[in-house]
C-alpha cells in the first residue's frame, strides 16, 4: 500500500470540542494545561460519582493493577462475586443476578437481548426523547433518527409518550413485545420523568403480558437521584436494570442486574473485557465510598438546597430532575450560557436534547458551598 509522505493520522472528527485541556483533577475541581481551575458540575456526562481521583479509588485501582489487571471470564474471579454481593446489599436488589460489561450501550444491548431470548419476541416499546446508547438494539430504542443508520432501522421499536396509559396498553396487548425500556429520569432528553402512577401501571401491564421491564439506570443509578436507583422513587421492581456511568467513576464498566426469575445458561451472554479485575476494583471502590461517606444521602440532601437557590433567579422557569441529576429550564437556548460559564466562570455544565435545559450532574460529594459558587456564577452571567 502506498503511504503519502508526511501524512499523519488524525482523529475521526465527531466531537465538537470546547477549547479546554484538563490535565489533572481532584474532587470536583479540574485543572487545565494553563493551571486554570474549573468546578465540574457535569462529571464528564454524569460519570464522576465519588469525585475525581478519590484517594480510596486511586489506591484500590493501583493495588489491583500491581496484582492482576485482567483475566478473561474463563477462570474464577472472586472480585465479581464480592461486587455482586455488595451491590445487591447497597441497592436493595439481592434477588437479582449480575452480568458485567463495559459501557451503558452494551448494558442495554444485553438487557434487550435477554428480554428477546426470554420472551422469544422482538418488538420493543421505548419512550419519546429517550436515549439508550449507540449500539444496535440500544440505538434503535433511542428516539433520535439522526444517530440511527439504515442497519439500525431494521429493529422493531415503538416510541410512546410518557403518561399515556391507553396508548401503552394498546401497544403491549398486541402480543409481539419483548421489552419495555425506560429511564426513570431522562438524561440526554432533558430530565423528564414518568409519573409514579404511569410507571406502576406499566410495570403491572408488563407482568400480565409477560413482557420484560428494563430500567435504564445508566445515568440515574448509583445514587445520583438521591436513592440507589431512580425507579425506587416510584416503588416498582423492574425485571432487568442496566448500569454504567457512575458505577466506575471514570473506569469503563457497565452491567445488568437480571431478576432471578430469568434464568441463565452457558454461552447466553458473554464478553472479553467485561467484569475484569480492574473494572471490579473500580466499582468496589465506588460502592465503598458511596457507603462510607453516605454520598447517596448527600445527593438527596443537596437537592432542596439547590432548588431553593434556583428560585432566586427569575430567568429559571423550572428545576427538573432529582438528587444530583438536575436540569435548569430557561426560556432561551442555553448553548451560549454554557460557553460563558466555562470560559468566564470556569464551570462545567451540560446541555440536553431540549436546548433550553442546562444539566447539572456533579459528583455526589459536592457541598452546599459549591452550590453557592454555582449560583453566584450563574447570577453574574445572567445579569
Ligand atoms: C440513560 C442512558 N443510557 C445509556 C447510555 C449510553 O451509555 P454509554 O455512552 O456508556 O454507551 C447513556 C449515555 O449517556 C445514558 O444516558
Amino acid at each position: 500500500m502506498h503511504v503519502a509522505q508526511n501524512k499523519k493520522m488524525k482523529l475521526f472528527d465527531v466531537y465538537p470540542l470546547y477549547d479546554v485541556t484538563p490535565v489533572s483533577a481532584k474532587g470536583i475541581e479540574v485543572i487545565d494545561d494553563k493551571s486554570q481551575t474549573y468546578l465540574d458540575f457535569y462529571g464528564g456526562h454524569a460519570v464522576i460519582s465519588i469525585g475525581h481521583t478519590h484517594p480510596h479509588y486511586v489506591k484500590r485501582l493501583k493495588d489491583q493493577l500491581d496484582k492482576l489487571g485482567f483475566y478473561s471470564n474463563s477462570v474464577k474471579n472472586p472480585l465479581q462475586e464480592e461486587l455482586a454481593v455488595k451491590l445487591g446489599r447497597l441497592s436493595g436488589c439481592d434477588d437479582y443476578n449480575l452480568f458485567m460489561c463495559n459501557s451503558g450501550a452494551e448494558a442495554n444491548e444485553n438487557a434487550l437481548k435477554m428480554a428477546s431470548f426470554h420472551t422469544e419476541r422482538s418488538r420493543v416499546i421505548s419512550f419519546k426523547n429517550s436515549f439508550h446508547g449507540r449500539t444496535s438494539a440500544a440505538v434503535a430504542a433511542t428516539d433520535n433518527p439522526k444517530i440511527n443508520a439504515p442497519i439500525n432501522r431494521q429493529q422493531k421499536v415503538t416510541f410512546l409518550p410518557f403518561n399515556d396509559l391507553d396508548a401503552f396498553q394498546k401497544e403491549i396487548e398486541k402480543g409481539d413485545v419483548c421489552a419495555v425500556i425506560l429511564e426513570a429520569i431522562q438524561g440526554v432528553g432533558g430530565l423528564d420523568e414518568p409519573s409514579s402512577e404511569f410507571y406502576r401501571n406499566i410495570a403491572t401491564l408488563c407482568k400480565t403480558n409477560n413482557v420484560v421491564l428494563i430500567a435504564d439506570e445508566v445515568q440515574s443509578g448509583f445514587g445520583r437521584s438521591g436513592k440507589f436507583f431512580g425507579f425506587q422513587h416510584h416503588g416498582i421492581r423492574p425485571d432487568i436494570i442496566s448500569i454504567a456511568k457512575g458505577m466506575g467513576n471514570g473506569f469503563p464498566v457497565g452491567g445488568i442486574l437480571i431478576h432471578e426469575s430469568i434464568k441463565a445458561s452457558y454461552g447466553l451472554l458473554g464478553t472479553t473485557f467485561g467484569g475484569n479485575h480492574l473494572a471490579c476494583a473500580a466499582t468496589l471502590a465506588v460502592l465503598e465510598v458511596l457507603e462510607n461517606e453516605q454520598l447517596i444521602e448527600n445527593a438527596a440532601k443537596i437537592e432542596p438546597y439547590f432548588r431553593g437557590l434556583a428560585t432566586e433567579i427569575p430567568q429559571i422557569k423550572r428545576v427538573k430532575g432529582r438528587g444530583l441529576m438536575l436540569g435548569l429550564e430557561f426560556d432561551f437556548e442555553v448553548a451560549d450560557l454554557r460557553k460563558r460559564l466555562i470560559h468566564k466562570q470556569h464551570l462545567f455544565t451540560g446541555g440536553a436534547k431540549d436546548k433550553h435545559v442546562l444539566r447539572v450532574l456533579p459528583a455526589l460529594n459536592i457541598t452546599e458551598n459549591h452550590i453557592d459558587i454555582f449560583f453566584n456564577a450563574l447570577k453574574t452571567e445572567l445579569a
